[in-house]
């Protein structure tokens, strides 16, 4: 990846300008360093983290029905971490013949190189061009050519204010032609206590999860966090149906950011929001992404409407021939 002094020095800009807000807030990209991508792999697996096992079994159960509604050579994956989930799609793509190419695209280099390597040994003649950048910043330049089915999975789309998720979907509406189509993975609103038991767990990963994004903070922008003075704290925001993750500070306590520069004078208790999930049902994925210029074609929760994958296309192209 080249970062070129601008865009380090935007990123080190936005960092500053959500510390300073009210509640202080750091983007959820800092949660995925090589730490912090092997974190999320654990949360993966805790007993209470249903949403990675639903999304597992529902593309075990439909990738072959998505690849023959939307025969794809190509598999461009958003945010595509271990690709584990995605053997399904290429597995499917693959015995219907038509497996070309894959493009994961990730901000974490260290995840994307190991996968990279797996696959292209698992899959003989499988191209695969890892793009490694930032979603947010690059909501597209995927390689053109091919029929590309685009899969953004996960749940990742939640992590997202609602107005930023438009505007990335509008950004990867952009880039799609009428025979591509999207593939979206989105966690749905449930009991309150099964939503937090997932990002509350026993073994308490998500807890060390969220106080690694303290260190890659300070591997960045030259800070001096400990995250042993910091408590998780995970709850549901039913009116605005999303989990919030936050940090509470345990102490008055002085944090400098050397690179910002900045110090924040922090009080005991005082929260950093660190990330948002959102939760949705049918109507508001197709507004969402109705609003981005997409049209929802197919609907596929599993069988207790916990978790849905979504296929949609971009508003105006003609269905696939
Ligand atoms: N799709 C996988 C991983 C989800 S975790 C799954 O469903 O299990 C979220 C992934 O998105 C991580 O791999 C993380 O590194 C990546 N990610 C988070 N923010 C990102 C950003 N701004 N740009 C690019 N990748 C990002
Ligand atoms: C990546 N993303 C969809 C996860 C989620 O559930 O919002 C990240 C996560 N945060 C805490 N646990 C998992």
């Amino acid at each position: 990846m080249r970062v070129s002094a601008r865009a380090d020095r935007e990123e080190l800009e936005d960092l500053a300008a959500g510390l300073r807000r009210t509640p202080r807030e750091i983007p959820a990209k800092y949660f995925y360093d090589e730490l912090g991508s092997q974190l999320f792999e654990r949360i993966t697996e805790l007993p209470e983290y249903y949403p990675f096992r639903l999304e597992r079994s529902l593309l075990a159960e439909c990738s072959d029905e998505i690849v023959a509604a939307t025969r794809p050579d190509v598999l461009v994956e958003i945010g595509s971490g271990a690709s584990t989930k995605t053997r399904f799609l290429l597995d499917a793509m693959r015995r219907a013949g038509l497996l070309r190419r894959y493009v994961p695209v990730d901000i974490s280099s260290e995840i994307l190189e190991r996968v990279a390597a797996e696959l292209v040994a698992e899959y003989p003649g499988l191209e695969v061009r890892g793009l490694i950048e930032d979603f947010v910043r690059e909501p597209g330049g995927f390689p053109d050519g091919g029929r590309r089915l685009i899969a953004f999975l996960g749940g990742t789309i939640g992590n997202f204010r609602e107005e930023e998720a438009v505007a990335f979907l509008r950004g990867v509406a952009a880039e799609m032609g009428p025979d591509d189509r999207l593939l979206l993975g989105t966690d749905l609103i449930k009991d309150v206590r099964v939503l937090e038991a997932a990002y509350n767990d026993s073994a308490g990963v998500t807890a060390e999860f969220n106080r690694n994004m303290l260190r890659v903070v300070n591997a960045r922008a030259g800070g001096d966090f400990d995250p042993e003075r910091f408590r998780h704290r995970a709850f549901y925001d039913v009116e605005r149906h999303r989990i919030e993750m936050r940090l509470v500070s345990l102490a008055d306590q002085t944090v400098r950011l050397e690179r910002l520069p900045l110090e924040l004078e922090l009080r005991e208790g005082e929260e950093l929001r660190t990330e948002f999930s959102t939760k949705y049902d049918r109507a508001l994925v197709a507004d969402l992404l109705s609003r981005a210029g997409l049209e929802l074609e197919a609907w596929m929760p599993d069988p207790e409407g916990l978790f849905a994958l979504s296929l949609a296309r971009r508003v105006g192209a003609a269905p696939g021939a």
